[in-house]
């Protein structure tokens, strides 16, 4: 495939918002309700294939209302972000890995497959037709979101033979306000089982995180976190992001990928840069109570939650069924999780060296 094999239509928008409104946007921006003028657009059909790649005006879609997305959730997402960097240019983090794990994800939903060039081709013709929407500020960013839901009208269970591929864009500030964010063990809810979707990118795994997310928000934490389906006893990963531990002797502990967590693109990036700081990292399992038991006895020092959104963000305490823990500093002064969070965001910025090519330019 090459990308050629997908040139985008760019269709005028009729009336884009003007430039003074959009810095207003753009100065205070929050999370997920701004977006920009324009949207990406693919649609495929059995028989025909990946076909009209445009570039139109951001819209509602038309929908028939026996689309089996509406029905059987065949719906699967990335998220990515696009940043200007330090010399005025703009810049993504390893877009090729959300193109791959979108991929997976398909798959895994018995969607069609996105080939990597009409993905990453979509994405980078979006941020070039809306890169005034790329916010400056010192944790802002434009978040894309690329899409694919199942469109073909038809009530029988099937895979569908339609889909509907799309990009739209996000221009975002810091996912949490600041400081260490708090955590609720979610002991009455699983997200995902052995052999189910957790390993995806699916709508419904968000779904079914909602009603423990509820409760944690209800017991005054910002996030929640899921442990394993089977024992109830292994700590897997938070609603949208995934969780690191760093212990006393500084070493580093993450769950393992095991086909029931999200296999987090900024996880994989923090292994190796945590690797080549000469850290050691275990990626092995850690249950509840044995991080209460560290917590309290001072072999756990650190932990922290990362992800697109959330960047890399120092967890303060636990709070759950077993009582509150403080974990170090409980306010985010965390010297190993800021180390690898500047680490990471230089390389995103553009700002140092990237000796991985994880960086590209758009
Ligand atoms: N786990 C879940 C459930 C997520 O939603 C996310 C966010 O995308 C992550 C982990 C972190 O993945 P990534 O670092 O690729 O954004
Ligand atoms: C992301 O970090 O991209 C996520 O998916 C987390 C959440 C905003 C859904």
């Amino acid at each position: 495939d090459s990308a050629d094999q997908f040139r985008f239509t760019h269709i005028p928008h009729p009336a884009p918002v003007s430039a003074a409104r959009r810095t207003e946007l753009l100065a205070n921006p929050g999370f997920g309700r701004v977006f920009t003028d324009h949207m990406a657009v693919v649609r495929y059909k059995e028989g025909q294939g990946w076909h009209n790649p445009t570039i139109e005006a951001r819209a509602p879609i038309a929908l028939d209302p026996a689309a089996a997305v509406l029905h059987y959730a065949q719906e699967i997402f990335e998220g990515m972000k696009a940043y200007r960097a330090a010399d005025g240019g703009v810049v993504m983090f390893r877009p090729d890995a959300n193109a791959r794990r979108f991929r997976q994800s398909a798959e895994r939903m018995a969607m069609a497959e996105v080939p990597d060039v009409l993905f990453l081709e979509a994405v980078r013709e979006l941020v070039r037709v809306d890169r005034d929407w790329i916010p400056s500020g010192e944790s802002a960013s434009l978040y894309l979101r690329p899409f694919m839901i199942a469109s073909e009208a038809f009530l029988g269970v099937k895979p569908s033979s339609e889909y509907l591929f799309i990009v739209i864009a996000s221009p975002v500030g810091a996912y949490f306000s600041g400081g260490a964010v708090s955590v609720w063990v979610s002991e009455d809810y699983t997200r995902a089982a052995p052999g189910g979707t957790g390993a995806a990118k699916c709508g419904g795994n968000y779904a079914a995180s909602l009603l423990a997310q509820r409760e944690a928000k209800a017991q005054n934490c910002d996030q929640v976190l899921f442990l394993d389906a089977a024992e109830h006893r292994w700590i897997e990963e938070m609603g949208g992001m995934n969780i690191f531990f760093v212990m006393k002797d500084g070493t580093l502990v993450t769950p393992p990928l095991g086909g029931t967590i999200l296999p987090g693109i900024t996880r994989d990036a923090l292994l190796t840069l945590a690797r080549d700081k000469g850290l050691t990292v275990r990626e092995e399992r850690y249950s509840i109570e044995q991080c209460y038991e560290d917590a309290a006895s001072g072999r756990l020092v650190e932990a922290f939650a990362c992800g697109t959104a959330a960047v890399v963000t120092s967890i303060g305490r636990f709070r759950g069924h077993r009582g509150e823990i403080v974990i170090g500093a409980g306010n985010g002064a965390d010297p190993v999780t800021e180390g690898l969070r500047d680490a990471l965001i230089g390389i995103q910025r553009g700002q140092r060296p990237d000796p991985y090519g994880w960086v590209q330019r758009v």
